[in-house]
């Protein structure tokens, strides 16, 4: 081994694509949809100790989805991933061929019906691997038609070639962009004078209300959407969430929450799941069937799984009443709730305060994993040098009467 060193600095956080076929680095960077303004290093014709000559790739502060590394593996498979977090590689494993690509590419037969014009479904191929990458071939789901490697590569090397969806995003840049639309479009409320405290349904007098009811423009319900779907993808891909067949919002403010998760995910990251709410009003006639008061519930099949979305948690009776609700469905499964905001309030209510705190007696009594988007410290830190002392003082004092973190 010679004793030159590769003149790349370590990353702290971020991926290391490593062992790319010398000469691919390039086309590889163009499947990664990256912010422009990532610190991206390249290093093309690199000696490597089994390869002769690699390229390499690091990128710092993104990650990858599934779908991503699934592509790469057409151009340059036997790669490694590396993930790097906190300076260490913590994640090292071999980007191969993909087994089935879903949505990516179009199907060469005119009469397929993942080309009709009418609501064509999503295309799905098999990957045939062949002795050699140029022999690699897909085979369309729906009618049998091959498509050859040549083919695969020039339309992935294309200009019009864009991976549906993005990269993903990492977890402070979403709670960034969501902080911005709490902030600015009014979503985080103060009471006009500090005496004058808005009470919760726990009867909790707050100093604060977060109302996403307020966020109804459509730039607003942009970011949302691009906030949830972003966060429930970096979930899934972590492992902290299983995969799903429906997002679940509760009445009312979770109805329009879950459809646009459920068309974010779609737009973003290919998903296709469904969504469900349910009525309010039909709540006293427990003994209908579930579709009359699970709105979408006629497509629930036994043993399917359930993400539940919502916008904030205070004490988590609300959540504890919509899992009952979702017994009427029979067998299914919730993989998690996810919430854009955590008030960090122990369960009870204006006069009796528990030991617990709503998000750990989910967890505890229920089983349930609760994410949220943002919770209420980050936020106070944020915004605490712009409040007035006697208003800083309700919040501090709320908190230590009710919540589970301390604020200053
Ligand atoms: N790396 C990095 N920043 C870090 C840690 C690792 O950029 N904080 C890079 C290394 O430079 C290397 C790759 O990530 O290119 C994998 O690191 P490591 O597993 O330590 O190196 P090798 O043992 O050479 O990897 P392999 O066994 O996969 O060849
Ligand atoms: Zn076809």
């Amino acid at each position: 081994m010679s004793e030159r060193k590769l003149l790349v600095s370590k990353i702290e956080n971020g991926i290391v694509i490593d062992h790319i076929p010398a000469g691919k680095a390039f086309l590889v960077l163009k499947l990664l949809k990256l912010d422009p303004a990532a610190r991206t290093l390249i290093a093309q014709n690199v000696d490597s100790r089994s390869m002769g000559r690699k390229d390499l790739i690091k990128v710092e502060g993104s990650f990858l989805t599934s779908r991503e590394i699934d592509i790469i593996g057409f151009v340059a498979p036997s790669s490694t991933l590396n993930v790097v977090q906190g300076w260490e590689v913590k994640e090292k494993r071999r980007i191969d061929l993909p087994k089935r690509v879903e949505g990516v590419f179009r199907c060469p037969n005119p009469l397929c019906p993942t080309n009709s014009r009418y609501a064509p479904p999503r295309t799905k191929f098999d990957v045939e691997a062949g002795g050699k990458l140029e022999e690699t071939r897909l085979h369309c789901s729906y009618c049998g038609s091959v498509t050859y490697y040549g083919t695969i590569l020039d339309y992935i090397s294309g200009d019009e070639f864009t991976l549906e969806g993005g990269g993903l995003v990492s977890q402070e840049k979403i709670e960034e962009v969501f902080l911005d639309v709490l902030i600015e479009k009014g979503a985080l409320r103060l009471p006009p004078s500090p005496g004058e405290a808005f009470v919760l349904k726990s009867g909790r007098p707050s100093p604060y209300f977060i109302n996403l009811g307020a966020l109804t423009d459509g730039e607003s319900l942009a970011k949302l959407k691009w906030a949830f779907a972003s966060y429930i993808a970096l979930l899934m891909e972590r492992g902290e969430i299983g995969d799903f067949d429906y997002v679940f919002g509760p009445s009312y403010k979770g109805i329009s929450l879950a459809a646009l998760t459920c068309e974010g995910l779609n737009e973003l990251y290919g998903m296709e799941k469904r969504y469900m709410y349910d009525r309010k009003e039909a709540k006293e006639y427990g003994d209908l069937s579930a579709d009359q008061v699970i709105v979408g519930a006629g497509y629930f099949k036994p043993g399917q799984r359930l993400l539940v979305v919502d916008d904030t948690i205070t004490t988590g009776i609300t959540k504890v009443e919509t899992i009952k609700k979702l017994q009427m469905l029979g067998d299914h499964e919730v993989v998690g709730v996810v919430i854009a905001v955590d008030r960090q309030e122990r369960m009870g209510d204006r006069d009796h305060v528990e030991e617990e705190g709503a998000v750990e007696y989910l967890m505890e009594e229920l089983g349930l994993r609760v994410f949220s988007i943002q919770n209420i410290k980050t936020i106070y830190g944020l915004i605490k040098d712009n409040l007035d002392e006697e208003t800083r003082r309700l919040w501090v004092d709320y908190y230590e009467r009710y919540g589970t973190v301390r604020l200053e």
